[in-house]
Order: structure tokens, then sequence, then C-alpha cells
């Protein structure tokens, strides 16, 4: 039977070895959240990295480790201390994801760098080549492993390869700064179909492959080596039953710890509300902007206090690159200062937790806050504002979001903002604060109906419909 091959760079489950023992937990982040329910269901394999570097997992643990990657139908590709150094914090971390984000700033061009990424490359393409077999798909995914569908083209080409981008795509006059920009195109162009989350992504990307390469580009098909290679957009949706689900479950089950402390809030005076975000801890959220309207907001609106408060749920990411350290303490700063000014011995303005939670425990805060504050001033797009709005099995809520989310391209029923306007959020979440529960409920009827219809599994199935349609259309006019 044919099988189709995920290639990310992360598994999606990341094992830590403590005291000489496996700690595994689920992988944070869309990419992983949002494939694991494909995986689980399909006949599948999974490449990508465990989280243990090769000299970890040479440890007596090895076996272990083994042995737990296979039974989630997955197989690791292993990357040394210094992969993890160039490649990941490196390359992928410090030079594509600010690029790409708009963050010219913070993007280093090194060539250490991009030795390691072309290197790591060829480490994931080496570890599919030796899996696949004919009639096999090859699905490779995001910023880390740009170079992989050529590699794999290259040494197979009558496989079958999918290449998505989870992050935006840049303009041209962003793109065309980064120096190895050829081979990064061609090495995308190895695969059939290059799925974006939205239209302006692939745009961007069509005009870097004419205006780069001087390739013909035929509405959005591209001939390429005597392929087609089409271009298109498959915004990811998620798994919106087992959000839903869980939401209503946890309704009827006792109450977590941290639902009761919320219960407690809620409770303490008619008009307490929560407004909540939840984040990796990176510099594309907003985060420090989403304090400082709140700030304005408390400012502007006194007669707020003591009935709101911001619940912010940042979770550590990348902590060795030097910009998400700084990030960390800015936000530490910017919460103490908000609490510091506005917090009574009753209330405290923002609760603010840098960890992981569990599941249980998200489903917990989405269910009881009023109001979800997304922020980002550039995401590819944004699965969290799609699982709040998921949990809402009142239909009460509002979601406020930002115009920078991909996420805002199908979500015209929040509230949308630009994140750098702090008086239009303050404006926009006293509007939110105030909004009839008969509004709330019609915007959130039509952002339910859209997202249940176009799930997760919606959105793998109609990329793989595309992939193999093109690759047909390919063998029609190389056949001709
Ligand atoms: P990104 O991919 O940039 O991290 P998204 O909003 O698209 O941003 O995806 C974040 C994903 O990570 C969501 O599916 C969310 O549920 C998940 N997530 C966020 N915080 C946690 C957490 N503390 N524990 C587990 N999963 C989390
Ligand atoms: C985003 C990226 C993913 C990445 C995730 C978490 O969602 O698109 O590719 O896996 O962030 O980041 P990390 O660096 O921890 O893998």
């Amino acid at each position: 039977m044919n099988k189709t091959i995920i290639v990310s760079n992360r598994l999606p489950l990341q094992i830590k070895i403590d005291n000489n023992q496996l700690q595994v937990k689920p992988s944070v982040g869309g990419l992983a959240t949002g494939l694991k329910t494909i995986h689980q269901e399909g006949n599948s394999l999974w490449i990508g990295w465990s989280g243990l570097t090769e000299e970890e997992l040479n440890s007596d643990l090895s076996k272990q480790v083994k042995a737990l990657i296979k039974k989630e139908k997955c197989d690791t590709v292993s990357l040394t201390q210094n992969d993890l150094e160039n490649f990941y914090y490196g390359f992928s971390n410090r030079t594509l994801w600010p690029l790409f984000h708009y963050f010219m700033e913070y993007t280093e061009f090194e060539n250490t760098y991009w030795d390691s990424y072309k290197a790591v490359n060829q480490k994931f393409a080496d570890a599919v080549l030796e899996h696949v077999e004919d009639g096999d798909t090859v699905w490779v995914h995001d910023y880390q492993l740009l170079l992989v569908p050529k590699l794999i083209k290259d040494k197979k080409p009558n496989t079958t390869v999918g290449f998505f981008l989870h992050i935006p795509y840049p303009s041209y006059e962003i793109f065309r700064t980064f120096p190895w920009r050829e081979e990064l195109l061609h090495g995308i162009l190895g695969a059939d179909l290059i799925g974006f989350h939205t239209y302006d992504y692939q745009r961007h990307f069509l005009s870097s492959v004419k205006r780069i390469l001087r390739l013909d580009v035929n509405f959005n098909e591209i001939t390429y080596d005597d392929r087609v290679v089409k271009v298109d957009s498959f915004p990811m949706g998620i798994d919106y039953n087992k959000f839903h689900q869980s939401a209503l479950k946890q309704k009827k089950e006792e109450k977590s710890e941290l639902q009761k402390r919320l219960d407690d809030h809620i409770q303490s005076s008619k008009d307490a509300r929560m407004i909540l975000s939840i984040d990796r801890m990176d510099y594309t959220k907003g985060i420090p902007n989403r304090i400082r309207a709140f700030e304005y907001f408390l400012n502007k609106y006194p007669e707020y206090k003591e009935k709101v408060r911001l619940i912010m749920l940042a979770v550590p990411s990348r902590s060795n690159v030097p910009q998400y350290q700084l990030l960390k303490r800015e936000t530490d700063e910017l919460v103490g200062r908000v609490n510091g000014q506005f917090s009574t011995v009753s209330w405290t303005p923002i609760w603010y937790f840098y960890r992981s939670m569990p599941f249980e425990n998200l489903i917990d805060l989405y269910t009881s806050s009023h109001i979800a504050m997304i922020t980002p001033v550039r995401d590819g797009m944004n699965l969290v504002a799609k699982e709040y709005v998921a949990t809402r099995t009142e239909q009460d809520g509002v979601l406020i979001l930002s115009e920078m989310a991909g996420a805002s391209k199908e979500m015209n029923e929040a509230m949308l903002i630009n994140p750098n306007n702090f008086e239009q959020i303050a404006d926009t979440l006293k509007q939110a604060l105030e909004m009839p529960l008969k509004e709330q409920r019609s915007r959130m009827e039509i952002l339910q109906k859209r997202l249940k219809r176009y799930t997760v599994e919606k959105w793998a199935e109609e990329f793989m419909k595309s992939l193999f349609a093109t690759k047909n259309l390919g063998a029609v006019i190389i056949a001709k």
C-alpha cells in the first residue's frame, strides 16, 4: 500500500532526557498540532527531528527512544549539536524566520549557517530516500527544509512531491535581498505542488520566481525542467471537533485547579471579564504591543479597572536566539510595569504564564475567556484564533484579531485591528467588552460554520487532490 511521507523539522513529539529519564511532550506550534490529526488517521510515516541531539541519542536510552518514535509511526533525523547551532538556531531562526516575517533588522546572512542548512537539508532528503518506494508521496513542510523538494526530485524524478510553507512568503523587495535566493527558489521548485496559507503569499512567491529566475508563469503554473509546478493557496484549518468536543466534555467534568481560579475571577463581580492571549514567545506575535495597548486601554477607560484581566500564556520558544531573550526580558518588564502601576489588593490586571500547559488547561483558558486578543505583527496563519472560536460552545465571546495574521483573510467576522495602532486596539477592546450577546453570537456562528467546513483534514485532502492532479497534468504535457 502506498504511503505518504510527511517531512518536517520537528516531529509531533518532543523528547528530552532529564536525569537519565525520557520526557516526552507534544510539540507546540501550528505545523505540529495541525498535521498530527492527518498523521494519526492516514497511512503515513513522519520524518523529523526528535528534539534530541545525535550525542544524546547515542546514550543508553537510544533503544527506548527508537521504540517510542517507531510506535508513533515516525522516524528521526539526528542533528548534531553543531547542526542545531548553525542550521536550527542559525539559518532557520536567525535568517529565514526574521526575513520571511519582514524583520530585516534581525536577519543575519552568514555563510556558516548557509553551509549547515544545505548539509542538514541533505540529511533530511537522505532519510526520505531511504524510505520512499514507488508510488509513495512525499509532503515536505516549512522554511527549515526549502531545499529538500529538489534533493528528492533529482534522485527520484517520478516521486510525487508536495511542499507547504507554514509562514508568510515575503514580497519580492524583501526576498531579493537574500544572498542565496536562486538556490532557494530552485530548491522549492523541486516540488510538483507548492502551497501557501494565503493568496498574497502565493502571489509574492510567483513574483520572485518570475523576476529572479525569469521563468514563465502561466496564471499559477510554472513550466520548470519539463515539469509543471503548480502554486496555490490552502488556508490551514484545525481539528474542529477535537476542540469543540473537548470544550463540551470539560464543562461536565470535575474542574481543574486552573478552572477554579478562573471561575473565582469571573464570579468576583458581575462585570468581571477575561481577555486571553496564547502564543509561543516570539517577536512576530506582537506581545509587547498587546501589553502596551492594554495599558493604554486602562488609562483611557479607567472604569474597566478591577473588572478586566488579561491572561497571557507565552510558551518558551527558541530561547538560545538573542532576539527571543530580549523579547522575554521586555515582556517581563512590561508586565511588571502594568501590574505595578494598576494592581490593587484584590486585582492584578495581567496574569502572565511563561510555560507550556497541558491541552486540558488550554481548553479551560479558551472556554473561560470572554475575549481573545490576538495581535501578531506578522503571522503565517495563527491557529490559536481558530481554536478559540471552536471552543465557544455557547457561541458567545469576541475574537480581536490582527490584520497581519493569515487567519484574518478568512475571519472577517472577527474584530480586525492593526497591531501597531494602540488607539484602535483600545477602542476595539471596549467595543468587544460592550458587544451585545446577539451580535457576539451572530459573528461566532458564521466563524464556526466556516471552520467546521474547512477543517485540517479537508485542508490536507484538498492539497493532496491538487497534488495528484498536477502530477498527472505534468505527465500529459511531457507525453505530448
Ligand atoms: P505558531 O505556529 O507560530 O506557533 P499558531 O497559533 O498557528 O502559531 O499555532 C500554535 C499552536 O500551538 C496551536 O495549535 C496551539 O494550540 C498550540 N499551543 C499553544 N500553546 C500551547 C501549550 N502551552 N501547550 C500545547 N500546545 C500549545
Ligand atoms: C511555527 C513554524 C514551525 C515550528 C513552530 C515551532 O509554527 O511554522 O515550523 O515547528 O513554529 O517552532 P520550533 O522552532 O520550536 O520548531
